[in-house]
């Protein structure tokens, strides 16, 4: 499945923006890695999203939802992409639009981790910050007036462009079928804007309609369990509001997982497994290992391994000693 998923030509509209294939073909089709918890006798599988060049699953929508555009002559060379993001999405967007030479400006939470700052500033993208105080809500608002007074704004809207979710079905969803070998009896995964848990659900149901979808949220922000959001260490996830992509999808379980096991977890696939990735990493292998518990030793359950560690320097995951994960 390779697809640069770029337009064959470039329409009239963009004259100065660039085509930029090599970087663009290491976005997808990532290794999906057996993990063994020996003294459990349990493996879970997980979808190694971090090896993404931009170090996160957010690549595969931002240059899915970037060619589009260019596909349907919606961006201009004088076009800027307006996103709001915990962050990850904003260095995907910074990245594949530094590739393709378009201005990028991103919205971001003030709680959002400073490496991700730099990050974005590094590929030449602008950042501007905002107080959530009603989450992700406040920034795509904010974003829609901005767009609603300067045409030169482009939003890729990610909580709730379908493309997004399309992408996961469409490439995600099929390469984990691909390399399970067509048997898996679980998926697992944590929601920012749905679009992973929608998208590769629709996919895997597609494929096999007893496979498990499982929704894994902290216990801190449970929303689909109907609890209020509050404050949690998981970033990534669960801003504080239940996305518009989600509606609709086929969730057969969901698990709450604390922060402080997401981190001690995060920590422990770093130092028995060699895994240099993030907090909802962490929290997606508590969740599945739960799953893993409960279907028992063959049941095949894969999960994400969303980002890479290095954006979260500033945070928790490198403060506190290392404690057990279960
Ligand atoms: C670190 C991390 N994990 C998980 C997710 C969730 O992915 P999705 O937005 O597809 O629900 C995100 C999304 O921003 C993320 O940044």
């Amino acid at each position: 499945m390779v697809s640069p998923r770029l337009p064959a030509t470039m329409p009239a509209a963009a004259p100065s923006l660039r085509l930029a294939p090599e970087i663009f073909a290491l976005i997808g089709r990532t290794p999906l890695l057996p993990l063994r918890f020996g003294a459990e006798g349990l493996t879970i599988y997980a979808k190694a999203e971090f090896m993404n060049p931009s170090g996160s699953i957010k690549d595969r929508l931002a240059l899915t939802i970037l060619s589009d555009a260019l596909d349907r002559g919606l961006l201009r060379s004088d076009s800027v992409v307006l996103e709001c993001t915990s962050g990850n999405t904003g260095i995907a967007l910074a990245m594949v639009g530094a590739a393709l030479g378009l201005r990028v400006k991103i919205l971001m939470s003030d709680t959002a981790s400073i490496e991700r700052r730099h990050l974005m500033g590094h590929f030449g993208a602008e950042v501007e910050l905002f107080k959530p105080d009603r989450g992700y809500a406040t920034g795509i608002e904010l974003a829609e007036r901005m767009a609603a007074d300067d045409p030169r704004y482009f939003l890729p809207r990610q909580f709730a462009n379908p493309l997004n979710a399309l992408d996961h079905e469409q490439h995600t969803g099929p390469e984990i079928i691909t390399q399970m070998a067509k048997k898996v009896d679980a998926f697992v995964s944590g929601y920012g804007t749905g679009g992973t848990l929608s998208g590769c659900s629709r996919a895997l149901k597609r494929h096999n309609p007893s496979v498990q979808i499982v929704a894994m949220e902290p216990a801190e922000a449970a929303m689909l369990s109907g609890e209020m959001p509050c404050c949690h260490s998981i970033e990534g996830v669960a801003g504080g509001y239940v996305p518009p992509l989600l509606a609709g999808a086929k969730i057969d379980r969901v698990e709450k997982i604390a922060s402080a096991d997401a981190l001690a977890m995060t920590r422990r696939l770093a130092r028995e497994f060699g895994l240099l990735v993030g907090t909802s990493s962490g929290a997606n292998v508590c969740a599945a290992l739960r799953t893993a518990r409960r279907l028992g030793p063959a049941a095949r359950v894969v999960t994400i391994l969303c980002d890479r560690a290095e954006r979260y320097y500033s945070t928790k995951l490198f403060m506190e000693a290392p404690a057990d994960a279960s």
